[in-house]
């Protein structure tokens, strides 16, 4: 574990605006800094050629106006639909941004980045190694590093074995009992679950351990402040207005 200090906000805009914007888009960033936050969560994946974008779901239908799975459309097609009219007219012709240009706002506007890995099923390791090979590149010289994390424990091996400089985090959705091998063997700076999972005792052997630890999706206040007291060192929040 390394004893630099943590460069991350406890306060992390989920998907860049929370419920406040239309997920992953740069109008979504641009809420996350108007509401004042320095910290985003958001998800990166793969076009059929390989260039790194902003989206949650594999397909298409929730949260752009296209049509399938998104593994199976070239960029040049996705950049031309529409990702912000499923949540509001104001945000009609938001496009699907590259992981570059999202990358660029938030370093020119001092926001940290945990940038979640979201790879398509079957494109784990081809996910992993080009989110860690872009980071690497798009953050070059930069103060703060992107912290990485995956639910994919095969992209976050690729992405290790391609940038081994990274931050990386582990990230859960049911409480694996090896969590604290599994971190160690990968070499994780931060554990990141679901915050349902959590009691107190489960924060203190994550902090004894040595280990940061992250939790989605926090959405009540005084849920927020028991898990800040018992220790916890990051909130990914949709519930922007209500938090910092
Ligand atoms: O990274 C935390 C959180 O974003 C994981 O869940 O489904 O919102 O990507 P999801
Ligand atoms: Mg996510």
């Amino acid at each position: 574990m390394s004893d630099a200090p943590w460069p991350y906000p406890q306060w992390i805009a989920h998907r860049g605006g929370g419920s406040l914007a239309p997920e992953n888009t740069l109008a979504a960033m641009r809420k996350g800094v108007e509401m004042g936050y320095r910290g985003v969560e958001f998800d990166v994946k793969l076009s059929r050629d390989g260039v790194c974008i902003l989206l949650h779901d594999d397909t298409l239908e929730r949260t752009t106006n296209g049509q399938g799975d998104a593994a199976l459309q070239d960029y040049a097609a996705l950049a031309k639909l529409d990702a912000g009219s499923w949540y509001g007219a104001s945000f009609a012709g938001e496009p699907i941004p590259l992981f570059a240009d999202v990358a660029a706002y938030c370093q020119a506007n001092g926001v940290a980045c945990n940038v979640e890995i979201k790879p398509c099923p079957g494109r784990e390791r081809e996910t992993g190694l080009a989110v860690a090979r872009a980071s690497a590149l798009l953050w070059q010289g930069s103060a703060v590093a992107p912290l990485l994390s995956s639910f994919s424990w095969d992209a976050l091996v690729a992405a290790r074995a391609e940038s081994p400089e990274l931050p990386m985090g582990w990230l859960v959705d049911s409480w694996p009992d090896d969590w604290q091998a599994r971190l160690t063997d990968l070499a994780c700076v931060s554990f990141h679950c679901d915050h349902l999972l959590l009691d107190q005792a489960r924060v203190q052997a994550v902090k004894q351990a040595g280990f940061k630890l992250l939790t989605y999706t926090v959405n009540d206040p005084a849920r927020a402040q028991q898990l800040l007291a018992w220790g916890v060192d990051g909130l990914i929040t949709d519930a922007l207005a209500r938090t910092v």
